[in-house]
């Protein structure tokens, strides 16, 4: 089974929405408004589509956020059971303060095949195509995992380039990097972008590692999916988050997830740039238009494709 095709358009639909949601709130200094600017536009798109609609991974639970929380249903109650993991605005920073990189996205799989992982913290590691299958494992310290890659991918340690997000708690992953001569290219947010960029050969990235948020790392997994990436993840609980997880049905806390645990069988991934992107540019208001670009990729139609879109102003 796969996702009826004509779903993307709609979902490409839906992140540019949001998108545009967003962009009233650039350089505005307000983190909040520009999510909640983002979270209603999307919010009202994924209502119009002729789905039934299950939110998996959202704004947080039913009791600490009013719209797109876990276990909302959305669309119009016709047509296929999805699932959906979305962040209406990743990198709140990055609107608020004008940088680039900031992003609509969302994922979709048949009902059942999405992880609905809590929002904690998560460990990732990501590696892009035409790797052995489960190469690196989190298990391994940060020196066994680049030997390997540095093997598989016949390129000198001094010549693999990292990716991290610079956060004091990466502190000894760094170290170790440092200590092997690997490349650093530090990320301040936006760590969905980071460990994509391992499957974007024009960055020149092999690697991403360290901890970031949950529900970003199965929206990574999600593209990874599509565009034939590797990423294994492990969350990262305090006890609080334990029961948490335990109520979202997650027996075995301590589980490494391969990209396939995560994701199962077809997906589509859509991302649209709020600023501008590495990966596309961000919105353009024309006068009477918008112009947004977003990054659509659905995976059993082997779709991968950038495409810009205008929306007339209401
Ligand atoms: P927001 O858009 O929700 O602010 O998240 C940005 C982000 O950088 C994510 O990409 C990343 O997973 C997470 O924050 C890291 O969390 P923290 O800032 O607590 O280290």
């Amino acid at each position: 089974m796969s996702i009826d095709k004509d779903y993307l358009k709609k979902f490409i639909r839906t992140t540019e929405m949001a998108a545009i949601g967003a962009y009233p709130f650039i350089g505005k200094c307000d983190k909040n408004a520009a999510d909640q600017g983002s979270v209603d536009k999307m919010r009202n798109e994924l209502n119009l589509i002729d789905m039934k609609g299950e939110i998996v991974i959202g704004e947080g639970e039913m009791d600490e956020a009013p719209m797109l929380y876990i276990g909302e249903k959305v669309g119009t109650k016709k047509g296929q059971e999805l699932d959906i993991a979305l962040d209406p605005l990743e990198g709140t920073n990055f609107v608020a303060n004008n940088l680039p990189n900031a992003f609509s996205m969302l994922a979709v799989c048949e009902k059942g095949k999405l992880f609905s992982a809590p929002d904690t913290y998560m460990e990732k590691i990501a590696i892009g195509q035409n790797l052995p299958r489960n190469l690196l494992d989190l298990d391994n310290s940060v020196e066994k995992n680049i030997r390997l890659l540095s093997d598989a991918k016949n390129k000198s340690i001094n010549q693999i380039t990292a990716c991290v997000l610079k956060r004091p708690r990466h502190k000894k992953i760094v170290q170790s990097l440092e200590k092997l001569n690997v490349k650093i290219k530090f990320i301040s947010d936006g760590d969905v972008s980071g460990a994509i960029s391992v499957a974007e050969p024009k960055k020149n990235i092999d690697i991403y590692l360290g901890i970031g948020g949950g529900p970003e790392g199965v929206l990574a997994a999600a593209a990874l999916s599509c565009l034939g990436g590797q990423i294994q993840t492990r969350l990262v609980l305090d006890d609080e988050q334990l029961k948490r997880a335990k109520k979202l049905g997650i027996k075995d806390t301590k589980k490494k997830y391969n990209i396939d645990d995560m994701i199962k069988g077809d997906v589509i991934f859509c991302a649209s740039a709020i600023t501008n992107g590495e990966i596309v540019d961000g919105v353009k208001d024309l006068g009477d238009k918008f112009e947004v670009s977003t990054y659509a990729l659905h995976k059993e139609f082997k779709i991968f494709k950038k495409i810009k879109n205008y929306h007339v102003k209401k």
